[in-house]
């Protein structure tokens, strides 16, 4: 068995799909190679723990075991099959060109000459052998159906809900491009409805929320609710506890549109707060998001992102660490 792994994104926020599987990747594994085989599949090569890397990823679709590279089948099905009796086999096209089914129905009888037991389930199938194609060449790999990534959840159905809540994906992207680990300390500042500490929750992340409005915190609190984390009414440009427990920060300033910045200029409460973090966090990532302007305002950006809503919101995410 090899130890090399490929990772397909969805189709909306890729680079963004990328920036969290490398953040991943790196936190957990700094010496493993990921490389992009195109836009949206990437490939490991070297031992991952592909399910710790999977319980955290949002925007990969499937991850699994490389099985070919090469155009053609060239596995061995015994080698990697023992242990399953069902499989699927599934085409994801990502090609400008017409690919004929033909090429996966030839896999299915490949897999099943090479290994008798197997048989062919397409409702419950213990692993999907996937036949990609892309505009550089095509690859075979296979995923155990449990890590199909489905993983949705409403802001709606949370006991509180307001309009300021920032998406769940995004929100979790932001806990994942800080590269943060199980126990941990992550602080969000500027908590609102605690999207964002729900999310790092979800991964056994222990968080610190703030707000300077108490509905808010109240709010994040009956969202929260875990023991792991703790919300304190406060101005984020005043925080009352020390920096040195914290191991990294996401966050999400106000824009000034749904979220009041308390008759401040969002410009100007971003600059006073990553002025205040620059020392406190030094080689510490945080990543901060706000209403996007084309100006250059800080100089230790690692990554930088724009992600456009609607033609009045274009929101900026970036990493900072110095
Ligand atoms: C964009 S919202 C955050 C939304 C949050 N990510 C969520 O999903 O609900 C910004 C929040 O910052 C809070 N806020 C504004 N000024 C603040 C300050 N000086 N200190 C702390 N919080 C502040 C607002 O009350 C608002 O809840």
């Amino acid at each position: 068995m090899n130890n090399k792994y490929f990772f397909i994104y969805g189709g909306e926020h890729v680079e963004l799909a990328g920036a969290e599987l490398r953040a991943l990747v790196k936190s957990y594994h700094p010496d493993v190679l990921l490389q992009n085989l195109e836009r949206r599949v990437s490939i490991v090569d070297g031992y991952i723990d592909l399910q710790k890397i999977t319980s955290r990823v949002i925007c990969t679709k499937y991850a699994g075991q490389l099985l070919s590279l090469s155009d053609g089948i060239n596995f061995d099905p015994e080698e990697y099959f023992r242990s399953y009796t069902k499989f699927a086999c599934k085409l994801i096209n990502l090609s400008q060109k017409y690919v004929s089914i033909e090429a996966v129905s030839n896999l299915g009888k490949y897999i099943k000459e090479k290994s008798p037991w197997m048989q062919v389930s397409l409702d419950n199938p213990d692993i999907i052998v996937l036949y990609v194609v892309t505009n550089n060449g095509s690859m075979i790999g296979f995923t155990e159906h449990k890590y199909v990534n489905s993983r949705v959840k409403e802001l709606r159905k949370r006991p509180y809900f307001h309009n300021v809540a920032l998406e769940p994906r995004l929100s979790r992207i932001m806990v994942n491009l800080t590269m943060v680990r199980e126990n941990d300390l992550l602080l969000d500042p500027f908590c609102g409805t605690g999207s964002i500490l729900l999310e790092a929750e979800d991964m056994n992340i222990r968080t610190v929320g703030c707000d300077i409005f108490a509905s808010m915190c109240y709010g994040a609190l009956a969202n929260t609710l875990n023991t792991q984390s703790c919300i304190v009414n406060c101005d984020a440009l005043s925080l009352p506890f020390q920096f040195k427990d914290i191991n990294v920060i996401a966050t999400d300033l106000p824009y000034g549109i749904s979220a009041s910045t308390m008759k401040r200029l969002p410009k100007t409460l971003l600059k006073e707060f990553v002025s205040l973090i620059s020392d406190e966090m030094k080689g510490k990532r945080c990543c901060i998001m706000y209403k996007n302007s084309d100006e250059l305002l800080f100089n230790n950006v690692v990554e930088e992102y724009n992600i456009y809503e609607h033609k009045s919101l274009t929101r900026k995410l970036i990493v900072l660490c110095s």
